[in-house]
């Protein structure tokens, strides 16, 4: 049903989920990757700590190795992530110097790790969690950017925002990567609490904007990922999803769902009834827009989450048997 949905859409829909090679499950994670998903992406695999694990030192062997597991599974990869203030390896300092990061950290990590794990990944995340929560409408994208407060640092080390006096970290991180990346690679800003019409959402798309004036990234090379982690009780609308995809598809850049998961407050069968509904205002938000052809559910089954077992938040329930929202994604697609 992938192909021919992917036949009606005309180009690949990509539709998948997590794995890390030491994940538990083997072989519910096998069957799951060989039926229902199409589209890999490493849970933390890719990620800077395990990545870079001396400085300029590139060990891409867990990324890789998910990345086989993809294509063993005849299913495609995406990059998750070259920049993001958590996970960072132990070798990157706190107190590090701002063009010792612009000029050389961040150029040498996104150049390893994208020219080393090759042209064929469908989208990276360059940068992950960049726009804060406090922001208000109105921002432009570097005080966007400033009032995240986490970077360029270690996680939730607050004190050395100053060192962000511009966003020229995130046009390194960005030219560098059209530089390395192959061609159809699309190169998005990933992001938790965006998809409704709102401030967050507008400051992820100043900081688009902005990468494609400063950082001379065209507009269909771009992509912004909406994260969706959401709770049944939390979510925006499906109206919000369309416009929002609708504004990205008239400047050409595409839209990802990267991480989507629903907290429902306890596995009733009425939570679980409206955990697909919801499920299934993601994929149609996503499969009749334009320039939506990738989506991933974080994590497959419900005892696998990072959120744990108790918020249900995924597709399979925690013995590996669908859910209703497995269901009704199914028959959508
Ligand atoms: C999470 C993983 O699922 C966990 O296994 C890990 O311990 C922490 O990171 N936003 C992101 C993802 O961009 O990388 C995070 O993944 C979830 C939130």
């Amino acid at each position: 049903t992938l192909q021919a949905v992917s036949a009606k859409k005309g180009s690949p829909f990509m539709f998948g989920s997590t794995y890390d090679t030491y994940d538990s499950n083997a072989s519910f994670m096998s069957n799951v990757f060989s039926t229902f998903f199409n589209h890999v992406v490493a849970e933390n695999g890719c990620k800077w700590d395990a990545t870079e694990p001396s400085r300029g030192t590139s060990d891409l062997t867990e990324c890789k190795a998910v990345q086989s597991f993809a294509s063993s599974h005849g299913a495609s990869f995406r990059g998750h992530n070259t920049f993001w203030h958590a996970q960072t390896p132990s070798w990157l300092p706190g107190g590090i110097s701002a063009s010792d990061l612009v000029n050389n950290v961040i150029p040498q990590h996104v150049q390893q790790e994208i020219q080393g794990m090759g042209s064929s990944v469908s989208s990276w995340d360059v940068v992950n969690e960049v726009v804060g929560d406090g922001v208000s409408n109105g921002m432009s994208a570097l005080q966007c950017v400033q009032n995240k407060k986490a970077w360029p640092t270690q996680t939730s080390d607050n004190s050395n925002t100053a060192l962000v006096t511009d966003l020229s970290f995130i046009h390194s991180a960005f030219s560098t990567a059209l530089k390395y990346a192959g061609s159809n690679t699309r190169l998005a800003i990933n992001d938790y609490n965006t998809g409704a019409q709102d401030a967050k959402t507008a400051c992820v798309f100043a900081v688009l904007a902005d990468i494609n004036a400063n950082a001379g990234v065209p507009y269909n090379r771009l992509a912004v990922g909406f994260q969706s982690h959401v709770s049944s009780t939390g979510f925006a609308s499906k109206a919000a999803l369309v416009a929002n995809f609708a504004k990205l598809a008239n400047l050409g850049a595409a839209a990802l769902i990267t991480e989507l998961d629903i907290s429902i407050p306890s596995s009733s069968s009425g939570n679980e009834r409206l955990q697909a509904a919801i499920w299934g205002d993601y994929l149609d938000a996503c499969l009749y827009a334009s320039n939506c052809h990738e989506f991933i559910n974080w994590d497959s089954r419900d005892d696998m989450s990072w959120l744990g077992t108790s918020n249900a938040g995924t597709l399979f329930d925690s013995n590996g048997n669908p859910k209703p929202a497995a269901y009704e994604v199914a028959a959508r697609l």
